[in-house]
């Protein structure tokens, strides 16, 4: 639908403007913490503002959430963005590449177009409900792994952690059991690994509603599962979220992440 077609593109903007800014920034940013080990700086505020003023000037009454104390809330519209403007300040403040902007689209309370964007790898994966994903313009899909042994998967950690989490249990439940379990920094990014193929699994139990809502819906268009961890359905609002290549390792995973 031309009208879905018209929102990507101004996410797609507005997320290669925001890379734009996160690369002029990358060489004198600050940083400050946020709470323990959550790390902030200018490029993250600086990105979020020029994501925030290309969307709503082309679309002043709708909802916007924004990792940086962005909350605009219009009960009458029936749109939401959903921006992380930077997702992945650890690494971003160690020049460690592997960050991005995740920016989505919720319809009705419906997760339904997905931006993120690589500034790095100059990277874009996109999607739109019902129409498929793409890297820089070329489909992409999930990977064929049909088992956990042949999976390539990553978790996430809680940020400044103490290693007694249960999170850190299941990541050991399933070191054992898949080919490899990587924690990388970026949960959009993850996910949006996933979609490509890259990675055949993702799960955390600590996200935010921007850290995941471009990257599920871009898994989902390229063939992926999504779900809760324990299985059932995924609520963006939840930190508790499963992502895998298809329907056989996300079966197993679900298993390998039960606590006793
Ligand atoms: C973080 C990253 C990380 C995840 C954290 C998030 P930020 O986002 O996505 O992979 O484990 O929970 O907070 O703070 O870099 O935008
Ligand atoms: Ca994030
Ligand atoms: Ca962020």
């Amino acid at each position: 639908m031309t009208e879905w077609k018209e929102f990507q593109d101004t996410g797609i903007a507005a997320a290669r403007e925001a890379g734009r800014v996160l690369q002029e920034w990358s060489k004198k940013f600050t940083i400050s913490e946020k709470s323990r080990k959550n790390l902030v700086t200018e490029a993250d505020v600086n990105a979020q503002d020029a994501i925030f003023r290309i969307i709503h000037d082309k679309y002043p009454d709708h909802s916007f959430l924004g990792e940086e104390d962005l909350a605009v809330e219009n009960a009458d519209s029936d749109f939401r963005w959903i921006i992380d403007p930077l997702d992945g300040t650890t690494n971003y403040v160690h020049q460690f590449p592997y960050y991005c902007v995740s920016i989505a689209l919720e319809y009705q309370g419906e997760l339904t177009v997905g931006v993120i964007f690589d500034p790095t790898r100059d990277e874009l994966f996109t999607a739109v409900r019902g129409e498929g994903a793409s890297l820089n313009g070329e489909p992409i899909n999930t990977s064929n792994a049909d088992q956990l042994y042949d999976a390539m998967c990553v978790a996430s950690l809680p940020v400044g952690g103490t290693g007694d989490e249960p999170q850190v249990k299941q990541f050991l439940n399933v070191f054992p059991k898949a080919r490899s379990v990587q924690r990388t920094g970026s949960a959009a990014l993850n996910l949006s690994y996933v979609a490509c193929g890259r990675l055949d699994a993702y799960w955390s139990g600590t996200l935010k509603p921007w850290d995941q809502a471009a990257g599920v819906v871009i898994v989902r268009e390229a063939g992926g599962q999504v779900t809760a961890i324990g299985g059932a359905d995924f609520d963006v609002q939840v930190a508790d979220m499963l992502a895998s290549n298809d329907v056989p390792v996300h079966k197993e995973l679900i298993d390998a992440l039960k606590l006793d």
